[in-house]
């Protein structure tokens, strides 16, 4: 029997590569940068499973594209590259990988929290540029973590992961998220608050929820001006949540004090972009869920998705379930 054709759109973990290369005609793209668009709708043209990542844009030109496409397999949790309504429209199970990265992302929300919190970039810069001459009774000061207040915007398995660290700080915890999470309330001690009253009360902003119509520039000059003059956001969400020409103004006319960045928009962002440069921004390139053996399981789950959908059974983690009950 013929094996499935799979285009992959970059090397990933041995891990997930080598289950998908002995049961498929694989075709690997080598490129250390995403394919170009030409390639990926040539590519997906003969394909049956697409493995792709969150840097390809599957929209519905590459989704029409693939005529023999019968399965899509993300290695990421958050699918907003996709086209998940022409996906479905056309049949094709969208896979992707919750659940796996949820600790790594929380500990490294922790990370930017408290390196714009403490300035841990700014000390390096100093230290680095020969500037360490003796103890500053008032160099280089910060904000409390302990006892502060601390806002999640999407109390999802990540942002209720990032509750569970903010506990072992003392910190009081409000959440906003359009589905009031009683369990949730109960089990950490968190508290529901609307959207305009968790910018005001928050010393820490923090964003966990899904690119979609109604998050994006969910923080833009508006909410930008509601939070405290001395209150830091963090951003591990993805970029267009935040309305970055608003956040540049925010952080250099101090209605904000600091933020902490794993994703922008644009993404990449240019090296001589303002907030690359802004004293009180920490920016770093999209690597909340990078550890060894975070993408590891990212990897595998992403074969196996890719896989299941490849032998015609439902996908062990699914972003479109709908895609069933609408053949049904
Ligand atoms: C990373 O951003 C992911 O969605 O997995």
């Amino acid at each position: 029997m013929m094996k499935p054709v799979v285009f992959v759109t970059r090397r990933i973990p041995e891990v997930g590569l080598s289950p998908v290369r002995e049961a498929c005609q694989m075709r690997l793209w080598e490129g250390e940068l995403p394919p170009p668009k030409d390639v990926l709708l040539r590519e997906v043209a003969d394909c049956d499973g697409l493995l792709c990542l969150l840097t390809d844009p599957i929209d519905a030109e590459v989704i029409a594209a693939g005529a023999r496409l019968r399965v899509i397999s993300q290695m990421a949790v958050g699918v907003d590259n996709i086209d998940l309504k022409a996906a479905t429209a056309r049949g094709i199970p969208v896979g992707h990988t919750p659940g796996v990265l949820t600790e790594a992302t929380a500990d490294f929300t922790f990370a930017l929290l408290m390196a714009a919190a403490r300035r841990v970039p700014e000390g390096v810069d100093y230290v680095r540029a020969g500037k360490w001459r003796t103890w500053e009774p008032m160099g280089l000061l910060g904000m409390d973590i302990w006892q502060a207040t601390l806002g999640i915007i999407g109390l999802g398995r990540i942002g209720a992961a990032v509750a569970r660290r903010a506990r072992g700080f003392a910190m009081r915890i409000l959440y906003y998220d359009p589905a009031r999470r009683p369990d949730l309330e109960a089990e950490l001690g968190v508290e529901y608050a609307e959207l305009d009253d968790l910018l005001a009360q928050s010393d820490f902003v923090t964003l966990h929820c899904p690119l979609n119509a109604e998050t994006y520039h969910l923080i833009d000059e508006r909410a930008l001006r509601r939070m405290k003059p001395t209150a830091i956001l963090i951003n591990a969400a993805r970029g267009p949540v935040v309305d970055t020409a608003a956040l540049v103004r925010a952080l250099s006319e101090g209605w904000i004090r600091a933020a902490a960045l794993d994703v922008t928009d644009p993404e990449p962002i240019p090296p001589d972009h303002p907030l690359v440069s802004l004293p009180n921004c920490v920016v770093v390139p999209h690597i909340a869920s990078a550890t060894v053996a975070t993408r590891e399981r990212m990897a595998t789950m992403a074969a196996e998705n890719l896989l299941a959908g490849l032998r015609g059974e439902r996908l062990p983690y699914c972003a479109n379930p709908d895609v069933y009950t609408a053949r049904a």
